[in-house]
């Protein structure tokens, strides 16, 4: 397996709509922005003994809150402001299994030489997509079947990172969690800004909410017309993360057969079932 997942050159138009998508305070965006520029600048013009940035934004919140999405657009804008950069995403489960003590050489590998020869054209915006796959916490691993070998791939990976923030210095690694407690806390105080990203809030659902109903509207006209009960939607939808949400205004139209053919037929009240029904699911699943 490829330990690239996907390698694109920035910037790039699916990125930027991955930006757009994504509906969270226009803070946090801007200082994601403004982190990831400050970060790569800061380490052009200091060592690392006297700034020690290590150019590492963590982003941490519950499944289906953006984060990945978030990162992509974050690679597109900091690509903007810098000029041209391009996109790395590793993929942390292709990098061998640890029991076969692969995994420690395999992420050395990583940032001693695949992403420095990369970043010998121009910056590198690496994403590590689930970090905790990568650098998983060396106390909790007492439980696992290979603790030494998942021991030594976090310290491998450490050790990279480190080597990367001295000796190349424009590249930026941009790393999500869903699970900040199975993180090794040596990667987290390595981050020069961790994110917590949050489910969506009253003025992000709406923002969603809208945001499908004119993507669905533009098809189907009538559903568009649901807008008026923007409120309601938004009541209905506490707490959803906005994966969820989008998914249940569509499959609102999912209610019956005769909607699902005919989608102009979809009322607000199957909107709203949908949206109680995701929502309870959602409940079931934070208790368990
Ligand atoms: N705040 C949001 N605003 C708009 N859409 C959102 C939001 N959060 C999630 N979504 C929708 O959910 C999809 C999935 O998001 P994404 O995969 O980036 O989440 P994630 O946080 O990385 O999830 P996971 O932790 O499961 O990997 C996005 O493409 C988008 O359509
Ligand atoms: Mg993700």
């Amino acid at each position: 397996m490829d330990v690239i997942a996907e390698h694109k050159q920035l910037p790039s138009k699916d990125f930027e709509a991955a930006w757009d998508a994504i509906k969270v305070d226009a803070s946090v965006k801007e200082r994601l922005v403004a982190q990831a520029v400050l970060s790569l600048q800061m380490r052009q013009k200091f060592s690392f003994e006297q700034v020690p940035m290590h150019g590492l934004i963590i982003m941490s919140g519950p499944p289906g809150t953006g984060k990945t999405t978030l990162a992509r657009g974050l690679a597109d804008k900091i690509a903007k402001v810098v000029g041209k950069a391009q996109y790395v995403q590793l993929d942390a489960h292709a990098l061998g299994s640890s029991s076969l003590g692969k995994s420690q050489k395999e992420v050395s590998k990583i940032f001693s030489q695949t992403i420095p020869e990369l970043a010998m054209s121009m910056p590198a915006i690496v994403l590590l997509d689930e970090v905790e796959t990568l650098a998983a916490d060396r106390q909790r691993m007492s439980l696992e079947a290979n603790p030494i070998d998942a021991h030594r791939a976090t310290d491998a990976a450490l050790a990279g990172i480190d080597l990367l923030c001295r000796k190349h210095r424009n590249t930026l690694l941009i790393a999500t969690t869903n699970y900040p407690k199975a993180v090794d806390r040596a990667l987290l105080s390595r981050a020069d800004w961790i994110e917590d990203i949050g489910p969506p809030n009253a003025e992000a659902r709406a923002e969603i909410i809208l945001d499908v109903l004119a993507l669905l509207g533009g098809q189907w006209p009538k559903l568009g017309l649901l807008k008026s009960q923007l409120a309601a939607f938004v009541k209905a939808s506490e707490g959803m993360d906005g994966r969820r949400l989008r998914k249940a205004i569509t499959s609102a139209a999912a209610i019956s057969i005769e909607t699902a053919k005919d989608p102009n037929k979809v009322t607000s009240k199957d909107v709203l079932d949908t949206l109680k029904r995701a929502a309870s699911q959602a409940d079931l699943e934070e208790a368990a």
